[in-house]
């Protein structure tokens, strides 16, 4: 049988807009001792992926061109390194990617035992591509940072996006009250994810509310501690997911805030994480909007649409 050793992929040979991506044949890469190679089935479009493709990291990241970019996976599992325990050839996992710049936008990609979970059976495929990032991100804010418990008082800044959507109907799961922030927009849809309030920020200023909250989930990071700490319970913690320069003054700021906490929260890799994600999807507690459905070859149109920073949940690639 001939073995196929290349493959198509989406590649940056530059930073720069949407318009910078080529498609291109590719060799397959070979795992290492403690990775999974994986055939992509779909991926979804994070803030990051954009970003990422604008050079907005490369101080950090480096310019390892050609770069393939996309975190987020739905995949069927191909071949094994040597040390990996958890999975078998023609799994079909999701996950987040953790090579330095993903590598989803190809039809083969790589990543460690970690990324990965069995995908639920009973959604598409594109809905489990369009998860992982995103529920990863609101499970760790609202659990780990915000340490959220039944009836808490949650505000979710950005309720319509990827991250914004999922982290309405956790909180809701947690038995906390939660106050949904979206433009008028995205009102209807917001509204279907029952939060106990919504709130249309081009329609109200969201620093003059009268409610005091103990959570300030601010997912589209428009503020600051600074900004919402009068909104906070003493004791309440605002949380962003963009680390700012200014978070040290924050951090000093907040010992004379009555208990106010300021925490960032960073996305981490995590199996079990994301397998508790996929029970939550089986059991239909958790379900996620898809916006647009793309594939590989309209990746820059699909890259300009996510940039515009409105989408109503999730924008998904199609890869095989
Ligand atoms: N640190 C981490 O580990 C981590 C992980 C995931 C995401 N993030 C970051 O989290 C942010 C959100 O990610 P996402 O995937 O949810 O992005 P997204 O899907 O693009 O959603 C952004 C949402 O922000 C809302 N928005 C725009 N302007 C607003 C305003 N003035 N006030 C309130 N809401 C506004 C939009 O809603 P409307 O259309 O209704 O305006 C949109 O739905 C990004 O900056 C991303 O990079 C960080």
């Amino acid at each position: 049988m001939l073995k196929i050793l290349e493959m198509k992929a989406a590649i940056i040979k530059k930073f720069g807009t949407s318009d910078v991506f080529e498609i291109t044949d590719m060799v397959i890469p070979k795992p290492k001792n403690n990775q999974l190679l994986v055939r992509v089935f779909a991926t979804s479009i994070n803030p990051i992926d954009w970003k990422q493709r604008k050079g907005n990291h490369r101080f950090i990241l480096g310019s390892p061109f050609p770069i393939v970019l996309g975190y987020d996976v739905c995949a069927e599992v191909v071949e094994l390194g040597s040390e990996i325990t958890k999975f078998k050839p023609k799994d079909i996992v999701f996950g987040v990617l953790d090579n330095k710049y993903g590598g989803a936008l190809a039809e083969y990609a790589l990543g460690t035992e970690n990324c990965f979970a069995l995908a639920p059976r009973n959604i598409r495929f594109e809905d489990a591509a369009a998860f992982p990032m995103v529920a990863l991100t609101a499970l760790q804010a609202l659990r780990d940072k915000a340490k959220l418990k039944p009836e808490m008082v949650v505000l979710i800044n950005g309720a319509s996006g990827g991250v914004g959507h999922i982290a309405v109907q956790m909180a809701k799961m947690m038995g906390a009250k939660v106050i949904a922030v979206s433009s008028s927009r995205n009102q209807a849809f917001v509204e279907s994810l029952q939060p106990d309030q919504f709130i249309d920020y081009t329609q109200q200023d969201i620093l003059k509310i009268k409610e005091k909250v103990d959570v300030f989930f601010d997912v589209s990071g428009i503020y600051s501690f600074v900004k919402c700490k009068h909104l906070l319970n003493p004791g309440g913690v605002y949380i962003n997911t963009l680390p700012r320069p200014k978070i040290l003054f924050h951090k000093i700021l907040q010992v004379f805030t009555h208990g106010k906490k300021v925490k960032t929260l960073l996305m981490k890799h995590n199996n079990d994480d994301i397998s508790q994600i996929g029970q939550w999807v089986s059991e239909g507690k958790l379900r996620v909007e898809i916006d647009e459905i793309f594939n590989l070859n309209n990746i820059s149109a699909a890259h300009k649409y996510a940039e515009a920073g409105h989408n109503k949940g999730k924008n998904v690639v199609i890869i095989n």
